[in-house]
This record gives structure tokens, C-alpha cells and sequence, in this order.
């Protein structure tokens, strides 16, 4: 059958987001990594470019997990012993010994009963909020949230949904009580971080705001948290953005595959919860789990977290996080103030991101520009990611090249 008519239709539209320079185009290709030392940090190679090296500072692994010897090691090793994949769903053959050493290891690392593994934090969000929504629920979501947690709400139709003005807790207060009476059930849902501007959700706050009208529902306030880039990130020990505020909230969601540097999501909280969403969520029942050797590859990831050796990894990551920071002050440039990893530079145009995106690549820095409607119109910016594998010279390098932009461009 002819696809002509459809393909017309897509191209168009493909046109369109060319035209308003929205486009993700062509993906780049990563063909080679070698590892760096205290001097000089990881380099990559792109298979357009045959034997340049680049600096990746648009990387999410932020502690440097992902090419790390000892994980490397417990996934060849766990491959060995299980195979490569779980060669079935979780509840039919597919649960191993990793999957549950996993979840044990992160429930205690979180101070949690229970954690239970999907195969991505976007899979966790819609498999947690998914089944916990009913029609008797109403949802409020700060206005900046992922997208895996606007198309869980969309995706489990509750009986109302409310958003409040990024991080504002008089708005989250204001709409919740005009819920009060019209449900059983509410849900306040918020990045733990969030990822396009490295900013965080007062997640202490959230929680007092939460207790005060709790008893007004007859099925509890629940506040669900995804904090998938604080987690290995952020915090003195890597306990994410509850670590930094000092909170402890319902449902904590975070993935494997950002500070942990392996791939897959996890929940923790309550195990009634957990033992509910084993039975009810989809993306849980009816899709393969992480692979026995991914499981084995994020515990070591956690073990290293967990120990000395990941605080100091935590203190050098915060540490090239604020002479990058403070570099771009110093040059003058535009940036949100944060302990995070993620540090912004806003261009605010969608033509000088991708101007700048391009002259870095040009020399040897990869960073990634985000224009509408990744975030809001008017906040195109350029995303840093600052890891623990890059060192003092590999940011000062980049703020050289920042500086002969600037004096290039005016
Ligand atoms: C807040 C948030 N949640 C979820 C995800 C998705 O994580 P994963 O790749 O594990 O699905 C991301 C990644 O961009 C994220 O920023």
C-alpha cells in the first residue's frame, strides 16, 4: 500500500520544524571514548569527525559511572553467569538474583521499605502515576515537569489536573485547597531537579504543605518526586534533592541511567505501594526488566556511590561545577545559580544557541542547545553538564573558548 499521501503530511510538518530551527536533525555518533586522567579528562570521538577529540559536557553521567572499570567489570561478569538479556517480563521468568539485590541495595541507600525496578525512570513515572490515579484523583504539577510526567498524567485521565508557576509554593497551596471536597485522592508530582535549568523543587516545603491539608483527603495527599538527575548528583552523599532539602517524601522515582551511568528506573516508598504497582503497573507487567548484566553494573554503581570513594567523586564534581559556573559569570554570561551539575547558559534566541552550539563543536566541546518546546519560549539556552570525569584544565578550556566567542560575536 502507498505511504505518499501520509509521507507528505509528515515532511511537512518535518519542514516546519526545520524552518522554526527546531529540528533535532541528525543525531551526532559517538565512535570512540578514551579515558582520561587528572589532567585531562574523557575524550570522545565522532564518527564525522575521524580522530578529533571532544570534550562531552552534555553527558548525564555525571559521576563518570558509565566508563568506569569496576562497573564495567560486575556487567561483563553478570553476562557471563546470566546471559545477556532477561529473556523474559518480570512476573513469567524474568526476575534474577541481580533485579532483587538491586532493588534491596536501593530501598536501603533511600531509607525506604521497599524498591521496585522498571525498565527506564520514563517507564517508572508512567508505571507509578499510571495506576495510583484515579477517577476520584486530581493531580497538581509544577508547570516546568518532565515530559514523562505531563504524558503520565495525560495518559491516566484523573479527574482534574492543576498546574502551578514553576516552583511557587503559594500557587501549589492556593490549588490545593481549592481541591479540597471535589476528591479523594491528590497527587502533587515535581521534579526533584529539574533538568533544563539544574534548579531545585523545595521538596521540604512541598512535604510541611502537604501534611497541613492531608487530613482533608479521604485518600491521603501523595507527593511523588522524580528526581532522576539529583540522584548520584547532587547532595553530599548522592541522595538527590531530598538529601539537599532534607526531606522525605512519598514516592521517590529516579533512573540507573544518569548519576549511576547504567540504564533503567526504580521507585522506592511504601511496600504496599510497590506490591500494588507490581500487580497494576503495565509497563512493568507487560515489558522486559534492565538485563541481569545492567542490574549486577548499577549495584557496583551504588556500592561506589555509596562509599568513600563516591563522596570524594561528589566534592570534585561540585568543585568543576562552580568554576564553571563562576567562569561564566566572569565572562559575563547569563546562567541560573545552582550546586547542580546542570548549569545553564542562556542565549534566550533560538538562532545564537544554535550559532554557539555550533562554534563549540568547531572546537572540540559538545554541549546540547534546548530551544521551544523543550523549554519555554524565550529560555533557549545552552545545557552544560558538568561530570566528575572532567578536570580543572578540561573547564577552563571551555571557558577559553566561551571568552573567544564572546569576543568574536561582540
Ligand atoms: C526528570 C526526568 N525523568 C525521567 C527521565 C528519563 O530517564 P530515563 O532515560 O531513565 O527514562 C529524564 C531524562 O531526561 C528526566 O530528566
Amino acid at each position: 500500500m502507498s505511504v505518499e499521501k501520509l509521507k507528505k503530511v509528515l515532511s511537512n510538518e518535518l519542514d516546519d520544524l526545520k524552518e522554526k530551527g527546531t529540528l533535532k536533525g541528525k543525531e551526532t555518533i559517538v565512535s570512540g571514548v578514551k579515558r582520561g586522567d587528572s589532567e585531562k579528562g574523557t575524550r570522545y570521538f565522532l564518527l564525522d569527525y575521524p580522530g578529533k577529540e571532544f570534550i562531552r559536557l552534555n553527558s548525564n553521567s555525571y559521576l563518570g559511572m558509565s566508563i568506569r572499570e569496576e562497573v564495567i567489570k560486575a556487567e561483563e561478569e553478570a553476562a557471563e553467569v546470566y546471559g545477556a538479556g532477561p529473556g523474559a517480563v518480570r512476573f513469567i521468568s524474568g526476575t534474577f538474583k541481580g533485579h532483587i539485590d538491586l532493588e534491596n541495595r536501593l530501598a536501603s541507600f533511600h531509607g525506604r521499605e521497599s524498591a521496585m525496578l522498571f525498565s527506564s525512570a520514563y517507564t517508572t513515572v508512567m508505571g507509578t502515576l499510571a495506576p495510583l490515579i484515579t477517577d476520584e484523583t486530581i493531580v497538581i504539577s509544577d508547570e516546568l515537569n518532565h515530559n514523562c510526567i505531563i504524558n503520565a498524567i495525560r495518559l491516566s485521565r484523573p479527574k482534574n489536573k492543576s498546574i502551578y508557576k514553576h516552583l511557587n509554593m503559594e500557587g501549589l497551596e492556593e490549588e490545593i485547597k481549592k481541591t479540597i471536597g471535589t476528591c479523594k485522592r491528590l497527587i502533587i508530582v515535581t521534579d526533584g531537579i529539574f533538568s533544563m535549568r539544574g534548579d531545585n523543587a523545595p521538596l521540604n516545603v512541598i512535604m510541611d504543605i502537604a501534611k497541613k491539608y492531608d487530613s482533608s483527603f479521604e485518600e491521603n495527599i501523595i507527593v511523588v518526586v522524580d528526581d532522576s538527575h539529583g540522584v548520584g548528583a547532587f547532595g553530599k552523599t548522592g541522595r538527590g534533592t531530598e538529601e539537599y532539602t532534607g526531606a522525605k517524601v512519598d514516592l521517590l522515582i529516579a533512573t540507573l541511567g544518569k548519576g549511576l551511568g547504567v540504564n533503567g528506573g526504580y521507585v522506592v516508598g511504601d511496600s504496599v505501594i510497590t506490591q500494588y504497582l507490581r500487580e497494576k503497573a503495565p509497563f512493568y507487567i507487560y515489558s522486559n526488566p534492565i538485563t541481569p548484566p545492567e542490574a549486577a553494573a548499577a549495584l557496583k554503581a551504588l556500592e561506589i556511590l555509596d562509599s568513600p570513594v563516591g563522596i570524594k567523586l561528589l566534592e570534585h564534581l561540585r568543585n568543576v561545577t562552580n568554576r564553571l559556573t563562576d567562569g561564566l559569570v566572569n565572562l559575563g554570561y547569563e546562567t541560573i545559580m545552582s550546586e547542580h551539575p546542570v548549569v545553564p547558559l542562556m542565549v534566550r534566541d533560538t538562532k545564537k544557541t544554535a550559532d554557539l552550539v555550533a562554534y563549540l563543536k568547531e572546537n572540540g566541546v559538545l554541549a546540547t542547545g534546548l530551544n521551544y518546546p523543550v523549554v519555554p519560549k524565550g529560555d533557549e539556552e545552552i545545557r552544560f553538564q558538568v561530570c566528575a570525569d572532567h578536570t580543572d584544565k578540561d573547564i577552563d578550556y571551555v571557558l577559553g573558548v566561551l571568552k573567544e566567542y564572546k569576543q568574536s560575536r561582540g
